[in-house]
């Protein structure tokens, strides 16, 4: 059954071009994110694991961990990390996990037949340190995904996490929040002392209450 929002992850042990792991272990107690690949050497999926390289310095940040995983074996993920590293001018810097009997794409579905019966689809979990799943994206294989929008996803995440607030269309880091619905007016002055401005009783806008 497809894994839905507040479900916990799946737990698995897997090889990694990192070494094997244990999925909830590795996670610790922070955040993480698991993204699935079709295939290896395949041209999107190498722009796409040299863009992650790149940032993992604002996935480290967030205390969020990444991984990748293709159903390929570990000797072809080693030759395909070469030329991610040679093409995409980086060095690989977090574990791609090795699936050729397809067990973690099973256990997190991300085979989807009637787009292609072998080869995984570009799936996201975004998983919480409570090891619960708190985002799901599912993207065609021929659509590069954007991983600014995840550091986004992460930002949103966990402020929300602490703060009785949610993040309006297009929110960035530092800019006003949605006061949550469930916050009655008489409350507003207390939980968010940096003030506030009603638009209608039920679109209430404060200043990020963490920054
Ligand atoms: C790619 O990563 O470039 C790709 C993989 C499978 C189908 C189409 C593109």
């Amino acid at each position: 059954m497809a894994l839905r929002l507040g479900d916990e992850a799946p737990d698995f042990t897997a090889v990694t071009t990192e070494g094997e792991i244990n999925f909830h272990q590795w996670l610790g107690n922070g955040w993480g994110i698991l993204f699935s690949h079709p295939k290896d050497y395949t041209p999107v999926c190498t722009t796409e694991l040299g863009a992650v390289a790149k940032m993992k310095a604002d996935f480290d940040k967030r205390n969020c961990k990444v991984v990748a995983i293709s159903v390929d074996p570990i000797q072809s993920h080693e030759g395909w990390v070469c030329d991610i590293n040679e093409t995409q001018n980086t060095t690989m810097n977090f574990p791609i996990i090795a699936d050729p009997d397809r067990k973690v794409a099973t256990l997190y579905d991300m085979i989807h037949p009637n787009a292609d019966d072998t080869f995984t689809v570009r799936s996201v979990f975004i998983v919480g340190p409570d090891k619960k799943i708190k985002l799901t994206l599912t993207y065609p294989a021929s659509t590069g995904r954007n991983f600014l929008e995840l550091l986004r996803v992460i930002d949103s995440l966990q402020l929300t996490a602490k703060h009785k607030v949610a993040t309006p269309a297009n929110w960035e880091n530092g800019q006003d929040c949605i006061i949550s619905p469930a916050v009655k007016d008489a409350e507003v002055p207390a939980l968010f002392p940096k003030g506030s401005r009603t638009i209608k009783p039920y679109l209430r806008y404060t200043p990020q209450p963490n920054r």
